[in-house]
């Protein structure tokens, strides 16, 4: 399963980056305003930023919500770096938009799935990646794993290549849930990354190691 971390922090990403395990990065118009980026001038720096720091997959998304809109804007995006895939909402629109950048070769990450019928649509409009948004479902009475488990196996079964990317994720277990279920990818919060580490007896372990270590150094 590749890792992505969602966020547009630069020093998260570095961070994430430099653990080694960090296969791409997920972004979305929340998270840019969150680091205080706007304007299209400061939007298009930002992602290039990120993608001189990561070397997979980096999601931009497309803020128009007409289909001549979305289309100028993920081949302006497209453009910037070969590492970019255009995040498109899971819209009528969208999907048009989707089956038209991927008719140009353009990577696209089909965003604001809740169900499996969206899915379907953006796997059939050649979408690169399908994010469903597990932590929202899971917000509204609804197990967000179990999408990712039915959407990987019917992909599987008619043997859709479209990768699933699990989204919304807000803590480690959900990417352990996801890791089960099939998932290809899960973009997480640096938080959630890190909470895969953790464990007490490693704590006692280690502590137990190094103190018998310095024991033995001292007879
Ligand atoms: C990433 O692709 C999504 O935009 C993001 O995971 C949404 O997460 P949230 O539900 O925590 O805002």
């Amino acid at each position: 399963m590749k890792f992505f971390i969602d966020t547009a922090n630069l020093e998260q990403i570095k961070e994430a980056q430099a653990m080694g395990i960090l296969d791409g990065v997920t972004t979305n118009p929340s998270l840019m305003a969150k680091e205080g980026i706007s304007g299209e001038e400061n939007v298009i720096n930002h992602y290039k930023a990120i993608c001189e720091i990561v070397e997979g997959d980096v999601s931009a998304e497309v803020i128009s919500t007409d289909y001549e809109g979305m289309i100028k804007e993920g081949e302006i995006l497209a453009a910037l770096h070969p590492q970019i895939v255009v995040k498109v909402p899971v819209t009528e629109n969208g999907i048009k938009a989707i089956k038209y950048l991927s008719s140009k070769n353009i990577r696209t990450n089909c965003t604001l799935i809740f169900s499996a019928g969206q899915a379907l649509l953006a796997a059939k409009a050649g979408a690169t990646y399908v994010s469903p948004f597990i932590g929202r479902l899971d917000d509204n009475s609804t197990d967000g794993v179990e999408l990712i488990k039915q959407i990987v196996d019917f992909f599987n079964y008619y043997g859709f290549e479209t990768e699933v990317l699990a989204a919304s994720i807000r803590h480690t277990m959900h990417i352990i849930k996801c890791l089960e279920a099939g998932a290809d990818v899960a973009t997480c919060p640096l938080s959630a990354i890190k909470g895969l580490l953790k464990h007490p007896l490693t704590d006692i372990g280690l502590a137990q190691f190094l103190a018998d270590h310095a024991k033995a150094a001292k007879k």
